[in-house]
């Protein structure tokens, strides 16, 4: 049932609030200020090295938990595709905990990728929606992202209910490996605590965010740029747009347009920088300035209002929050562009053609 939505990929996009306040429910203890996740059959503690693989949207999840695991809890992590993972043999450590991020809990690389780490003796854990799937029956641990079915195609409300599992996660490891002390730990939960309020703040903007998709709907190409741990925002950005709107689209490290990519900016291409105002705020708005100089439609999505805006073609003001927010919330006004963007082109949103919600062949 939409409701009162006109497809599953805009309510799945409205609800994610409501989801992501359930999926940190069950994770998080705000009266205690502490992660609880479900019982492991190890010490968290004695996790040398951590393995991320998934697909699509949520190997871009597992993108942004490198940032929060290394940067928390100074484990090492290794990302992959699973189509990838699995030919390039990988390197295993010892008591090394490898996590398959999957929706649908189905896909065949995923499944395969985790087969294969279980079979070399790793800690398999899965990030998965759906409860019944084999990927949850074949793990030894599951770590549930309670988003309720997802029927649109295009992953959404999964995507921000993994982050919400993956910021637990890398929490409660910093906290078993002596890295943040109870005071630290009980600060990040309740920064956690903050996402439902302000994502629901980002969705009331949507009607600034339609006008910027109307505007970008007839581009052929737009690049998607962010830093750290924006950069697989950016990428997701980029992957919702090609796949709903069939617009050509890219992410890219703002860094890493100068070295080939900017031949391509002119008057035509627009260019969304996600920019909070963070650490990396001011490199990544002197790469869109580059973009400027050359014509490029630069739309600016940031907490900054300061932030140099002139020359720019819009802006979206985003509400400010932590690191483990913060790529939270900037997925959603990304969704809101391809949906848009697709419903504007007047494309079959919730069934994009050549694509399938489960992916069971490799
Ligand atoms: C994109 C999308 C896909 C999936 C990918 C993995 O919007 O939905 O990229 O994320 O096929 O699917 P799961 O998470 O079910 O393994």
């Amino acid at each position: 049932d939409k409701g009162n939505h006109r497809h599953f990929m805009q309510k799945e996009i409205f609800e994610q609030p409501t989801v992501v306040a359930q999926a940190l429910g069950r994770y998080l203890d705000p009266v205690a200020g502490k992660v609880r996740l479900p019982h492991m059959p190890f010490e968290l503690a004695t996790v040398p090295k951590v393995t991320l693989v998934a697909c699509g949207t949520s190997y871009y999840a597992a993108l942004v938990a490198r940032y929060w695991i290394e940067k928390l809890a100074r484990v090492p992590v290794e990302v992959d595709i699973a189509s990838e993972f699995r030919y390039r043999e990988p390197v295993y450590m010892d008591g090394g905990l490898a996590i398959f991020i999957s929706q649908s809990g189905e896909t065949a690389d995923t499944l395969a990728a985790l087969r294969h780490a279980k079979a070399a003796g790793q800690r398999v854990a899965t990030i998965v929606n759906v409860m019944g799937s084999t990927m949850a029956r074949e793990a030894d641990v599951v770590l549930p992202i309670h988003a309720g079915a997802e029927i649109g195609v295009a992953s959404t409300k999964a995507f921000t209910c993994q982050l919400s599992v993956l910021a637990a996660l890398a929490v409660d490891l910093a906290a078993a490996k002596g890295q943040i002390d109870e005071a630290q730990e009980a600060a990040f939960v309740q920064e956690l605590e903050t996402a439902p309020k302000l994502m629901a703040q980002v969705l009331a903007n949507d009607e600034a965010i339609e006008e910027i998709a109307r505007a970008i709907a007839p581009a052929r190409d737009v690049l998607f740029v962010g830093r750290g741990i924006h950069f697989p925002i950016a990428m997701e950005g980029a992957l919702k747009l090609k796949e709903i709107s069939y617009i050509h689209a890219e992410g890219y490290a703002a860094g890493e347009l100068k070295h080939g990519p900017i031949a391509l900016i002119d008057e035509n291409v627009p260019v969304i920088g996600i920019a909070p105002n963070d650490e990396l705020i001011d490199k990544t708005v002197s790469n869109l300035q580059e973009i400027m100089a050359r014509q490029g439609k630069v739309i600016l999505l940031s907490d900054n209002a300061e932030s140099e805006a002139e020359g720019m073609f819009a802006r979206l003001e985003m509400p400010s929050a932590g690191e483990l927010v913060t790529p939270i919330l900037y997925a959603i006004p990304v969704q809101l562009l391809a949906y848009y963007a697709a419903v504007e082109k007047g494309t079959d949103v919730d069934q994009p053609r050549n694509l399938a919600k489960s992916v069971t062949v490799e």
